[in-house]
């Protein structure tokens, strides 16, 4: 049975901390959703851990919904939630509906994300009204890393604390399943997290959140740019892929793949017969 927005927002209720990861393609996808996770999110983040962008600016919906579509295949149980990249919903409650449309319609995702709080609420409430359901995004908002000037750990002064507040509040309102507090000191996460009744999914926001998500190339060290400080590595895939193809490399190169038992064998009389027609 898939995972519903009801589920999610009872999982606050019951004080069942939420898990969240994210995938980008077929295998990965279905390896996650196997273990039990809820909710897969395809996040824009693919633009920099996958495409190799420096940041998910240049990500675009087609490159979301090539993605989606691979993810959604793979998935049976959890809730897939589609990122909606820069400019997609910036321009108007229309084109922001239209491109979450897009991502349920044809990519089979079951929700969209989308980041900002106040000035994005409209927009959330559009897109919730027809029917699709909505995951916030506030704090470290990457696609407004020109206007923030960096990723740094939003919300620590009083008066930038009291505007996440009120962002989360206004996406909450709006009608959003649930939001994501990215990089945000731990004290003001779980402030938000008592006021509002949607469930929170920290990301570098502390372990007071409902629940949390963390990109999967940073949790099985496949991404080897930066790890960010929120991020654990539970294993180092990097390295063991590293090593895997050295020896793939150094047997190819010595004769000693493939062997007998990767290869396929033919009847001699075959053999001995092309000998004698080819000679
Ligand atoms: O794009 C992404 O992976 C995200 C998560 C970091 C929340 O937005």
């Amino acid at each position: 049975m898939r995972v519903s927005i009801g589920q999610v927002k009872e999982m606050k209720e019951k004080r069942e901390k939420i898990v969240e990861l994210t995938a980008y393609e077929y295998a990965t996808a279905k390896l996650v959703d196997e273990v039990g996770v809820p909710i897969i999110l395809v996040g824009d983040s693919l633009g920099m851990v996958l495409l190799g962008y420096e940041s998910t600016i240049p990500v675009t919906i087609d490159e979301m919904l090539h993605h989606c579509k691979a993810v959604t295949r793979g998935v049976k149980n959890a809730l897939v939630v589609g990122d909606m990249p820069f400019m997609t919903y910036h321009t108007s409650a229309e084109d922001a509906l239209r491109n979450a449309g897009r991502f349920i319609q044809e990519a089979g995702c079951q929700a969209v994300k989308l980041e900002g709080g106040v000035t994005v609420a409209e927009k959330i409430r559009r897109i919730v009204e027809s029917g699709i359901p909505v995951q916030g995004h506030i704090g470290l908002t990457p696609q407004s890393v020109n206007q923030l000037g960096g990723y740094r750990v939003q919300g620590r002064t009083p008066e930038a604390a009291l505007k996440l507040y009120q962002d989360a509040k206004a996406v909450e309102e709006a009608g959003a399943f649930s939001i994501v507090l990215e990089t945000v000191p731990a004290d003001l996460s779980a402030f938000i997290s008592r006021k509002l009744s949607i469930p929170t999914i920290g990301i570098g926001a502390g372990v007071e959140c409902d629940g949390q998500v963390q990109v999967i190339h940073d949790i099985l060290g496949l991404f080897s740019a930066f790890l960010p400080k929120h991020a654990k590595r539970y294993v180092n895939l990097g390295e063991a892929i590293n090593k895997a193809v050295s020896q793939y490399f150094e047997e190819v190169r010595a004769g000693q793949f493939p062997t007998e038992e990767n290869s396929f064998a033919m009847d001699a009389e075959v053999v001995a017969e092309l000998n004698r027609i080819v000679g």
